[in-house]
């Protein structure tokens, strides 16, 4: 008979009791999957866990990871804390004592990429992070094995649950960011601290993952565009509507003649493209390989049970990979080890795309023309541009909304210093992305 497996759960928060859960709930099935018992042998919690409904009778519950790191009889190691500094030290020393590692910790990895991947890529040990990117999505699987005989040109998508909640309200409920937000936090899609999700820095540690396991190499984060949608005013979503798109946060990359790009950002999206349609606390990735096409993954990006989902296949495919006298059965960035290189990321002021600049005005009359020349000055051709009144106790002022065609956008950013320089110019000009199709 196989031996069980024994599981060091480190962390018995969100994402920990639902990997608690789900083992239990299904552990005769995954034994018929796996042909192996899972056994939870330690948990290591801060928290009170007595109040959970879980049943502890196999597990010794302890307030300290070491106590998992120095048991010898522990097969895989699961990280579920979070943070960089007692998430580092769990991930690299099991993998250093020749452990598997399953991880969640998109802000661990993403900081610290080259080192963790490197340490995993030596170790007798697999490590598992499926469940750091989208949830529940299986989108790094998708892209390590359903496509691996591809080459990836290009992935977009909306990543991150919370922004997408509050853009999703904000464009159903015409109401502004701040009361967007306050009802996410309510209603639980929103930590009482959402810096991290409404800045865009959540969803640029998953793009980060996202290029290394695309484009099979090492990025910087620090080298990533990443703007928030603090930043997005119900009349850019109004004007948006009116214009055919919906604004969502999102988080791409893509491979060019001239290099890789990444960023994170607002962007305005035709309402023709599937990811207008993905709306609240869900995610979708598009991914396009050169022999596949486009492709697209839809479902919970985060969550307890979908996020559990994700570190469970991780867990199940360690035991696979260990039944068949397997170390490392799939190359981490999809690509074996000597041929991964370290990439820059295309600074965004050296890249083209179309853009929405909106602009208050106060006396349109004189206005059009100087605006037009300045554009032209930056060789930025424009696609549209209206004028919409503000309201009636404003009458000499406007709103001018220009759709630009593709332009440099460095120079698109010249013209805006020049065009916030013009007496006319009431209110600093606002700039979003559009996304091309
Ligand atoms: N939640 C999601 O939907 C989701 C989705 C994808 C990925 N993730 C990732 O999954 C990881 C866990 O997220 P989560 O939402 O489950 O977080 P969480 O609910 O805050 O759970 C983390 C748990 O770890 C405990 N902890 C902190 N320091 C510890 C220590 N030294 N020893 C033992 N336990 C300790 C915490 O206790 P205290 O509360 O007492 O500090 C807390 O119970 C993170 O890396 C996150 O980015 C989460």
């Amino acid at each position: 008979m196989e031996e069980e497996i024994k599981v060091g759960l480190c962390g018995l928060g969100t994402v920990g009791s639902g990997v608690f859960k789900l083992l239990s709930e299904n552990a005769s099935l995954i034994k018929q999957r796996t042909g192996r018992d899972i056994i939870i042998k330690r948990v290591a919690t801060l928290d009170r866990y007595d109040n959970l409904g879980l049943d502890f009778s196999n597990t010794e519950v302890s307030d300290s990871v070491d106590d998992i790191l120095r048991d010898p009889e522990i097969d895989i190691i699961v990280e579920l804390i979070g943070g960089k500094t007692i998430a580092k030290k769990i991930v690299l020393e099991s993998l250093q004592n020749g452990k598997s590692v399953v991880t969640a910790n998109k802000a661990l990895l993403s900081e610290y990429l080259e080192e963790i991947f490197r340490a995993a890529d030596l170790a007798a040990g697999t490590l598992g992070f499926e469940a750091a990117v989208a949830g529940g999505i299986p989108i790094i699987r998708s892209i390590r094995q359903g496509f691996s005989g591809d080459r990836i040109e290009k992935f977009s998508g909306i990543v991150n649950g919370t922004a997408n909640y509050i853009l999703t309200a904000m464009s159903r409920d015409g109401v502004s960011f701040d009361h967007a937000l306050k009802a996410a936090q309510e209603k639980g899609f929103a930590e009482a601290d959402p810096a991290f999700d409404i800045e865009g820095i959540d969803a640029a540690h998953k793009v980060i993952l996202l290029m290394a396991v695309s484009f099979n190499a090492y990025f910087d984060f620090s080298q990533l565009s990443v703007e928030g949608i603090t930043g997005i005013e119900p009349i850019d979503i109004a004007i948006a509507d009116a214009s055919g798109f919906v604004i969502k946060l999102l988080g791409s990359g893509s491979r060019t003649a001239n290099g890789f790009q990444g960023r994170v950002g607002p962007a305005l999206v035709s309402k023709n493209n599937m990811l207008a349609s993905v709306s609240g606390a869900f995610n979708a990735v598009s991914v396009w390989g050169n022999f596949v096409g486009e492709t697209m993954s839809y479902g919970a990006g985060a969550g307890s049970y979908p996020t559990a989902s994700a570190v469970v296949s991780d867990i199940i495919e360690t035991i696979r990979a260990k039944s068949n006298g397997m170390d490392n059965p799939l190359p981490l960035l999809n690509i074996n080890a000597e041929h991964l290189t370290h990439q820059d990321i295309i600074p965004p002021e050296q890249t083209d795309g179309a853009f929405y600049l909106r602009l208050r005005l106060d006396n349109t009359e004189k206005s059009v023309g100087d605006i037009i020349r300045i554009l032209d000055e930056e060789s930025i051709g424009i696609q549209s541009i209206t004028q919409r009144p503000i309201s009636n106790d404003l009458p000499t002022q406007k709103y001018m909304i220009i759709f630009t065609e593709s332009a440099n956008e460095g120079q698109v950013k010249i013209a805006i210093e020049k065009l916030n320089g013009l007496s006319f110019v009431t209110t600093l000009v606002k700039m979003i992305r559009v996304e091309q199709d």
